[in-house]
This record gives C-alpha cells, structure tokens and sequence, in this order.
C-alpha cells in the first residue's frame, strides 16, 4: 500500500469554477485519487482557495468591499461547484485559515534564517496618482520576451513569471497612468542558489511528463534569477520579520504552501499525519499557465525548507470553448453551476475525459459533448446495460444463468471482461484517463457485438444453454463496468451497482469477481438519456448571445483571439472555423508601389503597398524568391487588419498573401482596393 498526495492548484478566489478548472486538475486529480483508493494505496487529496494576491485586491477595491470579503464569497462558490462535481477532496482549506498563515511565515522564516532569503533595495512601479506601489497585476503592459499583452508579474503567452518593472509601456491598472520607478526595500529568495540540484531534479525524476520537463529545462537554460518574495500592500500574509511592517508575503510565496496547509488541518481533524503522504507520492495537478512555478519555484522553496520534493507535477493542456479562448472577462466560459443546473455532472466528467488526452490543447463545444453523450454513453453503454438487465429480468426472472459448455465467441468474451480491469488500471495508474475510459468503452461496444451475434431472443426458444452464456456473460460485463466506471462517473456507477444489486463502495479488484448464478439484480431503469438538438440549440444561444453583446463593447477582441492562437502548441490545430470567423479578416487587392531589401534580413522586404483607401506599409518575407524590383507594380492580396506589427524593429501593418514557399499570387484580372470574400 502506497500512501499518496494529491493536490489541485488551488484556484483564485475571485470567480467561480469554469469547464477549464475542471478538465486541467480536478476531474483528472478525482479519477486518479478514486482509483488509487479503491486499488488499496492510501490517498490524501486536498486544496483550497488562494485568497491573496492582486486579483483578489484588485477585484474587491472595484467592488468596494474587502477582500477577505470577495474571498470568501467565491470560495463558497467553489466549493459548491466542487462538490456538485463530485470532486473527493480529503479536505478544501483557505489560504486565509489561521493554520496557513503559521505555516508560511515559519516557512519564511526558515529560510530567511538559513540565509536563503535576504533584504535588497531596487527599484519598483509607483504611481504617483494613486501613491502606491503597483505590485503584480496592479499595472499592464507588454511582455518584454513575447511582446503579447501581460498582466504584472506573469504572461499569460509564453508563461513567463515577470518583474513589472520589464513591461514594456506600464499603465496603473486603477488610473491609468504611467507609472514611475522608485527605490523599495523587498525580500529576495535566492532561486539562483538552486541551479544545479533543479537541473537535476528536472532531469532525473522519473515521474514528470514531457511538456513539464521541456517547459523546465527551457527556464533552466535562460539561467534562473533571485525572486521578490515581499510586496508592499495591506492584503496578505505579513512579513514575519521585524522592520518589515507593511509588507506581505507575495501570493507566490505561500500559496503552494497551501498544500501543506490544507494537509495540517485534515491531519488536526483526524489526528493522521500528513507528512507521511507528503514522504510517500506527491501529485500536483495544475494547469500549463503555472509549470513555471510548479516546476522551479516550488521545489526551490522545498529544497530550502529540507523537504522531499514532488514527485509528479501534471499540467493539463488548455481547454478551449466552441473553437475559442475561453475568457470568464468576455463571459465565454461555461459555468459549472449553470452546467449542472441542466445536466447531471458525470455527463460532464465523461466528455471532459473522453474528449482528448491530457497533454493536448483541447475543445468543448456543445454539439461534440451532444454527439458523445448520445452516440457513446447513451448507444454503447446505456444500450448494452439495458438490454442486458431487461432480458435478464424477462426471460431469467431476474436472475444472472448459469454458464455451461462455453462457445469460441463467449470464451472470447469471457476473456475481454477478464483483461479489463487489469488494462484500465494500468493505463490510469499511468495518468492515461482517457486511455483507460476507451478500454471501457470499446469493451462494450464489443459487448453489443457479442450480444447481437448471440441473438439471444431466438436463441432463448431454440438453444436455451447459448442464451443463458450469452446473459451470463453480458452481466458480467455490466458488474466489471459498474466498478471500473467508478472513478470517471461515480454517480452512474452507483446507479448501476443498485440495477446489478451490488454494494456502491468496491475496491479494484471486485471487478474481477464474477456475479453468481442465481443472483438477483434489480429492475432495470435507463441510465444514459439521448439529449436533444433543442436542448444543445438553448446552449449554444445563451453562449453566443454573451459573446454578442461582448463583442460589441469590447475592442480587446482581436488581441485575445491573437493570444488564444499564439497560446496553442504547433500541430495541435483547432477544427473548422465558422463563416463568421473567417470573415474578420479583411484582404484586399493592393499594389506594390515600393520595394527595398531590408539590410542584416536575408529574406524581408519593405514594401508600401497602395490597397485604395490608402498606402500600408508591409513587411513581407518574400526576399529569397523575388528581387525587389520584381515586385515593384505587381497586384497582390494583402491582409488590411492585422494588429500593426515590429518586424526587426520596422513596422508592419498588413500581411501579403503567399504560399508556403513564399509564392506571391497574382490577381491581375482585380481592382485596387477590392475586398476579397
Ligand atoms: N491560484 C493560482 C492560479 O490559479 C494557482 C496557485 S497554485 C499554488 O494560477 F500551488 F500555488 F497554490
Ligand atoms: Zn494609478
């Protein structure tokens, strides 16, 4: 028996869960602790709310209430999405408890005694209109590495943590202003000091997956810099060292600790020790936006507390929404309360895991969770399940046969129910959860095969002992199913233990045990109900109706949808566009006035391009293939919105159409200025 640690980065307290929160940690974090338990191993799963920070501050000084205030309302509403999900928390604290605070600041203070943080002036944000320093997300600007639009202390692009002061043109978020520089005395925690052993770990432990590791390591090349553990605002854990009043914790220093937190009062409540599950297997589960942190950051702080460090960190890819960037401020998002509200919650848990495997970028969209439910759960599994208790009660008074002089097909099928719960073990044990729920899924397709082949209405009046195999066999299936299905869907698991008339709570194993001959199951009720175009239609209104008016008001539009493309990973396309989508772009026939190599550019040229209305200025890569004088009057289709652009530092405000080998098209036949559709 192994004892295990599963955490959930702990979520924000500044707005309830969304369909993202639940596919990158809980929903995996809950099949893989469901699973481990009912397998024997000993699992502690705990999180909580992450109640400091800007975010939280930020939103409270808007709503003119206090934070503690905006902290605890949200929490609640996690908490009850948490639950309405059937998420199996041992235990769900705040980084507000008491015990939190204790905690961190003697977590502080070890290292601060250790000498591994230490006291450095330098120089900050202030702006001089609001008279305060602008920590973290206090101030926006543009990220210095990606040149994407970044919040204060993290871009949300390239996933880098970020000192505001290297934003390229700060604005005060409150006012508006540009801030100035100004000297601060702060806390470093000296990360630098950790090279070596987080090269180390990075590269030798077993258990990370390969988008932690290449994330890792890239960091670790660029060489890792000390790190501001201290703010200078009123919100937070304060500094636990004398001549630091004023000062907190910043939210990065004591949130991970929250882990720990949350662990220590389950371990009051139960008088069980935490720290053996923290020395035994520690999961975190977190979402890609915050490998940085969880791979480097954490450990660093471990390493310096003399801590065992995690042994896996799993970072669920991104979850888009209908084709888009889910974005909670342009209320593209679905809400977990609004989704329970219309459909039960292991509908959800279902399509969240079947839809694509962990590691890749991954889409909700309302017709695909439709076509999943009807076509999978509701054809394969509710069908065989079905068909099964129904005959069983009609021509076997209720009761599983008996099983006699096994044919090729039943030894067949005998054997692909015995495999089963062994395949999805091993594939879940090895964070495959989709993996594992295809096995299921595939398993009872072939049931429906077998059970067709099988024909047990006619065999039932021509060949009793073919009939009785047959539904001997398929409610072993149906047994094997009710428990393996446990960790994805434990509601309609526990539906379908009460039609079988087998106890809800099993272990792994129990799969493997075949019902009897003469057991009695209960009568049969439809599990899996098909959901209707009307009801998907109702969906995909409210949803887009919240885009609509968003996008109206909103001229951030262009921005996000330029991040959300940046943000996915090459080779992971998205599927169709709509029309609608496609009609952003504008393009335009325009003509080359002007052309001129750019010098130290091996390949782009300077263009000024007329397209009607007016003269652009495009930088185009097109200078391996055409000479600029080969351009110079040539008709082209140019694409006239593109946000402006800094190509080696000289701007560009359109795109020239070309193929991949930098092939121009020329539309001699068009008049300037014309809009291609
Ligand atoms: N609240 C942070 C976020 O949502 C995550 C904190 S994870 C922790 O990005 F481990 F630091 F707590
Ligand atoms: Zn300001």
């Amino acid at each position: 028996m192994t004892k295990i640690f599963i955490s959930c980065a702990l979520p924000y307290a500044n707005g309830p869960c969304h369909l993202g929160h639940l596919r990158s940690t809980y929903i995996p974090a809950d099949i893989y602790a469901r699973y481990n338990r009912m397998a024997g191993n000993d699992v502690l799963m705990v999180c909580a709310t992450d109640e400091h920070g800007t975010p939280i501050a930020v939103k409270a000084d808007a709503e003119g209430k206090e934070p503690i205030e905006v902290a605890k309302r949200y929490h609640d509403m996690i908490v009850e999405d948490i639950n309405s999900c059937d998420i199996s928390f041992d235990n769900f604290a705040r980084t507000t408890d008491e015990i939190h605070y204790q905690i961190s600041q003697n977590f502080f203070k070890y290292l601060y005694n250790k000498g591994l943080i230490y006291e450095e002036t330098i120089q900050q944000l202030y702006c001089e209109n609001c008279e305060k320093f602008l920590p973290d997300r206090y101030v926006e600007g543009i990220c210095p590495v990606c040149g994407a639009e970044a919040r204060g202390d993290h871009c949300e692009v390239c996933g880098r943590a970020l000192d505001p002061i290297e934003l390229v043109e700060p604005k005060c978020l409150t006012c508006g202003n540009t801030p100035v520089i100004r000297d601060s005395t702060q806390y470093f925690f000296k990360l630098s000091h950790f090279q070596k052993p987080l090269e180390e770990y990075i590269s030798t432990n077993p258990y990370l997956p390969p988008n932690v590791r290449n994330y890792a390591q890239n960091w670790l090349k660029e060489g890792l810099q000390d790190w501001i553990m201290t703010r200078d605002m009123k919100w937070g854990i304060p500094v636990p060292l004398e001549g630091a009043e004023g000062k907190v914790i910043y939210v990065w220093g004591e949130a991970f600790i929250g882990y720990m937190s949350s662990a220590a009062a389950w371990s009051r409540r139960t008088g069980i020790p935490w720290e053996d599950y923290w020395n035994g297997h520690v999961v975190h589960f977190i979402g890609k936006d915050i490998i940085y942190h969880h791979s480097l950051f954490w450990p660093a702080m471990l390493l310096g507390r003399d801590c065992k460090l995690p042994d896996d960190i799993f970072a669920g890819e991104f979850l888009s929404l209908e084709g888009r960037k889910m974005s909670t401020s342009k209320n593209w998002v679905v809400w977990v309360a609004d989704f329970v509200k219309d459909f039960d919650s292991d509908l959800l848990r279902y399509y969240l895991t079947i839809n694509a495997p962990l590691n890749k970028d991954t889409d909700f969209s309302w017709d695909e969770f439709q076509r999943r439910v009807n076509d999978e759960l509701a054809d394969v599994i509710g069908n065989f399940l079905h068909r099964t208790f129904t005959f069983t009660k009609k021509f076997f008074d209720g009761k599983v046969p008996e099983y006699k002089n096994p044919s090729e097909a039943d030894l067949e099928f005998e054997q692909a129910i015995k495999e089963l719960p062994d395949k999805v073990g091993d594939l879940i044990a090895d964070m495959k959860f989709r993996e594992g729920l295809v096995e299921i899924i595939l398993t009872a397709k072939k049931g429906n095969k077998y059970f067709n082949d099988q024909e047990p209405w006619k065999a039932v009046k021509e060949d009793m002992e073919k009939a009785s195999n047959c539904l001997y066999l398929s409610n072993q299936l149906c047994k094997a199913m009710a428990v393996l299905l446990k960790p994805y869907i434990p509601n309609k698991a526990d539906a379908i233990c009460n039609i079988i008339n087998i106890p809800t709570e099993n272990t792994w194993d129990d799969a493997k045990v075949f019902l009897e001959t003469g057991h009695e199951i209960n009568k049969a009720k439809p599990l899996f109900k098909k959901i209707e175009d009307k009801v998907i239609e109702a969906q995909k209104e409210k949803l887009y109706k919240n885009l609509e008016t968003q996008e109206n008001e909103s001229k951030d539009d262009k921005k996000d949808d330029k991040k959300s493309k940046e943000s996915k990973d090459e080779g992971e396309k998205m599927d169709l566009i709509s029309i609608d989508e496609f009609a952003k772009v504008e393009i335009k026939i325009g003509k080359i006035l002007e052309c001129e190599k750019i010098e130290k550019s091996n390949k782009l040229l300077r263009t000024q391009i007329d397209i009607g209305d007016k003269t652009i200025q495009v930088i185009a890569g097109l200078g391996k293939r055409y000479a600029p004088e080969d351009l110079v009057g040539k008709k082209v289709p140019v694409v006239t919105n593109l946000k402006p652009a800094k190509l080696m530092g000289e701007l560009s405000e359109g795109m020239i159409m070309a193929t991949e080998s930098a092939a121009i098209l020329t539309p001699d036949d068009c008049e300037i200025g014309e809009l291609l559709m």
